[in-house]
């Protein structure tokens, strides 16, 4: 039995990590949950889960939700109260699914205290990659991506050694502007922008799949994972999202992973591993008809992802000034204060303004993080619609 501690239990990644638990009661159960704002959902989810401990954002909710709940669990708030759920002794596996850079500390945490780590928050992979490596190495915990292209990847390179790897390609769908032209792009708004073809998500990733920012935190967190350069990351644009990933091996041959586009797969893959257990995911149907599809991205209308290519070549603290500023320009276009052109501007500018430096400690990335998002902030105060 798998003891588990949700952070972010509230969200997408979170309420299907729920419907993972709930078709294996004999496998999984829940210790601690940890949400944001939404305290009328995570009040549901401890009158359902009985978890004894659990943590919200704000004071004020943990003091409603003490007021509301029929029993009797520890109840937490702030960036401690997410500590605590992390680091419940009677937790053995922890979903680190909470959005942005918010979530670095706590799977820092969790990995230093040899708990399993199924990481869906790729913000920390790439703000404090080699952070968590050697957290999960002097902790010896255990680190199972949750994204679909990199639990693709841990399927397909397992027990491979590194010379026989020629090659990793990640999937991108493309998003909602695949096909349109730049100048169509520029003046998107914020509900085309939310408008995801093939995934349903929370509201910042599904932005980052527009501009293909999500696709280059995948090929930062995918060189982070596998320990793989930057050439050897490559990403293929397929709109129907049933292939994941793709491995090319040294004698030119290629392994593709394939499931359908349903994310408690590998939100299960990362669970359970390395059991395989029937689970609430229709295995994929080859008698039907389909089409695939393969191309090219387009890096003059998604500069996005060549920026992300740049902050993994320039190394140390530049993936976190980079996902600093999008998380900032991100927000700011969701608030409708810039454009969608702007995030992509607004992210180069801010890379380009700060030297990056090799990483050394937790408190100095989250000081570049504070420095890079001070920098984006005075950008969008520039350019406010
Ligand atoms: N959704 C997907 O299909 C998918 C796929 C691959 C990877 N991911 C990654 O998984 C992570 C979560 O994505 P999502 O789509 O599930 O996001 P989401 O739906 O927006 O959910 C985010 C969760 O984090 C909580 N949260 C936000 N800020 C917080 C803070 N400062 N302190 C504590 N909790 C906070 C939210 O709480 P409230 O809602 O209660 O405020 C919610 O539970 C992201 O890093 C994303 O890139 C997602």
């Amino acid at each position: 039995m798998r003891r588990l501690a949700i952070l972010g239990s509230t969200g997408s990644i979170g309420t299907s990590t729920l419907d993972v638990v709930a078709a294996h009661p004999e496998q999984l159960s829940v210790v601690s949950l940890s949400a944001g704002r939404n305290r009328e959902l995570v009040r549901a989810q401890c009158e359902r889960w009985r978890p004894s401990c659990v943590s919200v954002a704000e004071e004020e909710d943990a003091r409603w939700l003490a007021a509301q709940l029929s029993y009797r669990p520890e109840i937490h708030c702030g960036a401690k109260g997410l500590m605590a759920c992390a680091l419940h002794p009677g937790a053995d596996t922890v979903v680190a699914a909470i959005v942005g850079a918010a979530g670095l500390a706590s799977t820092e945490a969790a990995l230093r205290a040899g708990r399993r780590v199924c990481v869906a928050n790729k913000e920390s992979l790439v703000v404090g990659g080699s952070l968590m490596l050697r957290a999960r190495d002097e902790g010896r915990g255990e680190l199972l991506p949750i994204d679909s292209e990199h639990a693709a990847l841990h399927q397909l390179l397992a027990g491979r050694p590194s010379e026989t790897i020629r090659e990793v390609r990640i999937t991108a769908s493309g998003g909602p502007f695949r096909d349109w032209p730049l100048e169509r792009i520029r003046a998107a708004t914020v509900e085309e922008a939310l408008n995801h073809p093939t995934w349903k998500m929370g509201p910042k990733i599904t932005i980052d799949s527009a501009t293909l920012m999500n696709k280059g935190l995948e090929v930062i967190e995918a060189a982070v994972l596998f320990g793989l350069r930057p050439d050897q990351i490559k990403v293929t644009v397929h709109p129907q999202s049933q292939v994941h990933a793709m491995a090319g091996f040294t004698d030119g041959s290629y392994q593709l992973q394939v499931c359908g586009n349903d994310m408690k797969h590998p939100i299960q893959y990362a669970l359970l591993y390395p059991d395989r257990i029937p689970g609430p995911v229709q295995p994929y149907d080859w008698d039907q008809m389909r089409t695939w599809s393969f191309g090219i991205p387009d890096l003059e209308r998604f500069p996005c992802l060549a920026l992300a290519y740049e902050a993994l070549r320039a190394g140390g603290t530049a993936p976190a000034i980079l996902n600093a500023a999008n998380e900032e320009s991100v927000a700011a276009f969701l608030a409708g204060r810039i454009g969608f052109w702007d995030i992509p501007t607004c992210n180069r500018d801010t890379l380009s303004s700060l030297a990056p430096e090799p990483v050394r400690s937790l408190e100095q990335v989250l000081e570049t993080d504070h420095m890079a998002r001070l920098r984006a902030c005075t950008w969008i105060e520039k350019h406010t619609c």
